[in-house]
C-alpha cells in the first residue's frame, strides 16, 4: 500500500504536469507551520531558476489546476511560492480503511523475503546477568521483531561467551573443593553423574572466587590456564563439567530472558564454531591473506582511503591460541554455510566499532561473506546513572541485572496500588508488564548509538514521554471499547437507549435482546467531525513509513517517536469528545472503529519494542 505522503504527492505531481511543469516537483511533506496547514509543497521555489517564472505564479497555475480534485480541501498559495495544503476528511477516511483491511496495516512485503540473523544479548557463562546485558537484550529483540514483521526471515542468536578461561577457573576452584569428583581423575573410566556438583548460585560465587585468586595468585591462574587447555583438547572430565556449567546456566539465563520478554532462535555460542577455526585459519593462510607479524598470524585490513587508525585483524595469537576475533569470524562462516544470510545485524556496545569493522573488512576480503551480504554493527551507548556517570549499584558496584528488575517492579506496585483498589496478585502481574515498559521504553526512545540516564522515577512516571504512558493510554482504549460493547451488547427491543437500565432492572428476557457481540468489531470508520479526529487520523496514516524507515535504519526509536505522538493526538481527541454518552449512533460507531484501529496500531508497534500492555492498570 502506498504511503500516505507518497499519494499525495502523486496527485500534487499531476496537478504540476498539467500546469506544463515536472512532476517531481510536487512533492509534499508535513507543515512545518501546522497552524496554517497540514501538508505543504515547496516545488514551486524550486522550480523557480528552471521555468525563469516567479514561483508565485508557478504555485497560483498549479493550485488552478486542482480546482475540484478530491484530495485537497484546502489550497492556498503563500508567498514567495508554498503550496499550503489541507486534505479532504474522505481521502483520509478511505485510506484509514484501507489500513485496517491489511494484515500489516499498509506496510508493504518484500517480493523476496531476506535471511537475516541478529546477534545480541551476548552474555558470558556462569556469571551473573548484569545492568550492562540489558541494553543488547532490549535492542536486539526490538530489532529482531521489526525485521520479521517488516517480512523477513529472522533468526536470533545469543552467541554466548562460553569457552573462555571462565571454565578453566570454575574448574579449577572446584578441584581444590571437592579434589574427590570423578572430574578430575583423568584415569577415571565410568560415566559421569548426571545432576551438575553445584547450584547457580554456588557457581556465580565460584566464578568471581576462582577470578579473584587468579588474580593473585600466578599458580592458580597457571592451573586455570591449564584446565582451559585441557577442557578445549577434548579432556573428557573436564568436558563432562562443561555441560553440566553449560546446562546450570543456560537454564538461568533462560529465566531471566524470559522475565525481559526476550527470546531467542538460536543458543550458540563461541563453543560451537571451535572445531572449524583450523580450516578457516589454514585457508586465510594458503589464500594469502593472513602473514605473520611480531609472531601473531594477523589480516591487514588496511583500506588506502582511511583517515583514521585501522590495525591489522588479529586470528591467531603468538602462542598460536586464538582469541575473540577469530571466533567471530568463524561464526560468521558457519552462518554463511548453515542459513546463508543476506544480513547480519551485530548488537553491542559501541566501544566495539572498530573492532566490527575490522570483522567485517576481514570477513569480506578473505571471502567468508560475498559483495552482497550485508554486516551492520549497531553500537549502542553507555547506560549512564543519574549523575551522568555508567550506572552503579548505590554501594558503587555492578547492578545484578534480576535486582534492577525487581526494584523497578516494586516501584511500579507501589505506584498502581497507591491510587487504586486490586488483588495483590493482579497488581503484582500488573506492576511487571509496566514495568518492563518503563524499562524497556526509557532505553528504546533514544537513538541507540547515545548515552542515555536511566531514571527509575522519569521512566516510571504515567506522564509524558514513557512506557507507562503508552500503556496507559492503550488500556484506556480498551475500557472505552469495554463499555461500548456492554452499553450495545444490552439493548432493549423497542425504546431508546435511555431505557435500557429499566430493562435490565425488571430482567424480563422477553424484552431485553441481551448478547455477547463484539459491536466495536462491527464499527464502521467515517470521516472525521472535529480538528482532534482529523489529527489523530492524520498521525495513524503515517504507519508505513514509520515502519519501512524504522526497519531500514535499523531504528526502533522512531517506532517510539510515533506511538509517542500517536498516544497524544489520541488523549487529545478524547478529552475533546464525549463519546461513550453520543446519541448520534452512527457518528459513535465511527469513533469507535477509529479507537479500535488506534489501539490496534499502538499494540503491534508495542510488541514490536518488547513490551504488551496489561487489561487495566
Ligand atoms: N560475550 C561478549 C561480551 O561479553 C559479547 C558478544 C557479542 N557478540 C559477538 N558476536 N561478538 O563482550
Amino acid at each position: 500500500m502506498k504511503k500516505f505522503l507518497e499519494l499525495i504527492s502523486e496527485e500534487m505531481g499531476k496537478a504540476f504536469e498539467a500546469a506544463g511543469y515536472q512532476a517531481d516537483l510536487g512533492k509534499v511533506t508535513i507543515s512545518n507551520r501546522p497552524d496554517l496547514c497540514e501538508y505543504q509543497c515547496n516545488g514551486a521555489m524550486a522550480g523557480a531558476k528552471q521555468y525563469h517564472k516567479a514561483p508565485l505564479m508557478i504555485a497560483n497555475d498549479v493550485a488552478e489546476k486542482l480546482q475540484g480534485n478530491t484530495v485537497f480541501s484546502e489550497i492556498s498559495v503563500v508567498a514567495p511560492g508554498f503550496l499550503n495544503l489541507k486534505v479532504t476528511e474522505k481521502f483520509v477516511k478511505e485510506y484509514l480503511q484501507e489500513m485496517r483491511a491489511d494484515a500489516k496495516f499498509g506496510l508493504d512485503m518484500p517480493e523476496k523475503p531476506q535471511m537475516i540473523m541478529v546477534d545480541y544479548g551476548g552474555p558470558n557463562i556462569a556469571k551473573p546477568l548484569h545492568v550492562g546485558h540489558l541494553r543488547p537484550a532490549i535492542i536486539g529483540e526490538s530489532i529482531k521483531r521489526i525485521c520479521r514483521y517488516a517480512g523477513h526471515n529472522v533468526l536470533g542468536d545469543i552467541h554466548l561467551g562460553d569457552w573462555g578461561l571462565q571454565m578453566g577457573l570454575i574448574a579449577t576452584e572446584l578441584k581444590k573443593r571437592h579434589p574427590e569428583l570423578p572430574y578430575f581423575d583423568e584415569a577415571y573410566q565410568g560415566e559421569y553423574p548426571k545432576e551438575a556438583p553445584f547450584t547457580i548460585s554456588e557457581l556465580e560465587e565460584i566464578y568471581p572466587t576462582a577470578s579473584a585468586k587468579s588474580k593473585e595468585d600466578e599458580a592458580y591462574k597457571a592451573e586455570a590456564m591449564e584446565a582451559t587447555y585441557q577442557l578445549q583438547t577434548g579432556a573428557p572430565g573436564l568436558r563432562a563439567l562443561w555441560h553440566h556449567i553449560m546446562d546450570v546456566s543456560v537454564s538461568d539465563l533462560k529465566r531471566n530472558y524470559t522475565d525481559l520478554n526476550v527470546e531467542f532462535d538460536l543458543w550458540k555460542g563461541e563453543s560451537d564454531v571451535q572445531d572449524i577455526i583450523p580450516g578457516m585459519v589454514e585457508k586465510f593462510k594458503n589464500d594469502g591473506y593472513a602473514h605473520e607479524s611480531e609472531g601473531a598470524l594477523v589480516v591487514d585490513v588496511k583500506e588506502e582511503t582511511d583517515t583514521k587508525e585501522m590495525p591489522p585483524c588479529m586470528i591467531l595469537k603468538s602462542d598460536g591460541a586464538s582469541l575473540y576475533n577469530t571466533t567471530d569470524l568463524a561464526t560468521i562462516m558457519d552462518r554463511m554455510d548453515k542459513y546463508q544470510p543476506d544480513k547480519l545485524i551485530y548488537v553491542t556496545d559501541k566501544r566495539q566499532n572498530l573492532y566490527f569493522e575490522q570483522i567485517f573488512r576481514c570477513a569480506r576480503k578473505t571471502g567468508l561473506t560475498g559483495p552482497e551480504t550485508q554486516l551492520i554493527h549497531i553500537g549502542f551507548g553507555t547506560m549512564n546513572g543519574k549523575g551522568g556517570k555508567p550506572f552503579k549499584t548505590r554501594e558503587g558496584g555492578v547492578m545484578r541485572l534480576e535486582n534492577l528488575i525487581r526494584e523497578i517492579n516494586e516501584e511500579m506496585y507501589r505506584k498502581i496500588t497507591e491510587n487504586r483498589e486490586m488483588e495483590k496478585e493482579e497488581a503484582e502481574e500488573t506492576s511487571r508488564i509496566v514495568a518492563l515498559s518503563a524499562v524497556k521504553y526509557g532505553d528504546l526512545a533514544n537513538q541507540a548509538s547515545k548515552d542515555y540516564i536511566f531514571d527509575i522515577d522519569r521512566f516510571t512516571s504515567f506522564e509524558g514521554d514513557t512506557g507507562p504512558y503508552i500503556l496507559y493510554t492503550i488500556v484506556r482504549i480498551k475500557s472505552i471499547l469495554k463499555k461500548y460493547d456492554e452499553q450495545k451488547g444490552i439493548k432493549p427491543v423497542s425504546g431508546g437507549i435511555d431505557n435500557a437500565a429499566e430493562s435490565v432492572s425488571g430482567c424480563s428476557e422477553s424484552v431485553v435482546e441481551s448478547n455477547n457481540d463484539n459491536f466495536a468489531g462491527k464499527s464502521v470508520l467515517r470521516e472525521a467531525t472535529s480538528e482532534s479526529e482529523k489529527a489523530l487520523m492524520l498521525e495513524i496514516a503515517k504507519f508505513n513509513a514509520m515502519l519501512e524507515a524504522a526497519y531500514e535504519e535499523v531504528a526502533p526509536h522512531k517506532i517510539c517517536a510515533y506511538i509517542y505522538d500517536l498516544a497524544n493526538a489520541f488523549n487529545h481527541f478524547y478529552h475533546e469528545t464525549k463519546i461513550l454518552t453520543e446519541e448520534d449512533s452512527e457518528k459513535q460507531s465511527g469513533w469507535i472503529a477509529l479507537l479500535m484501529l488506534t489501539k490496534d496500531v499502538l499494540e503491534v508497534c508495542i510488541d514490536l519494542l518488547g513490551f504488551s500492555a496489561p487489561e487495566r492498570m
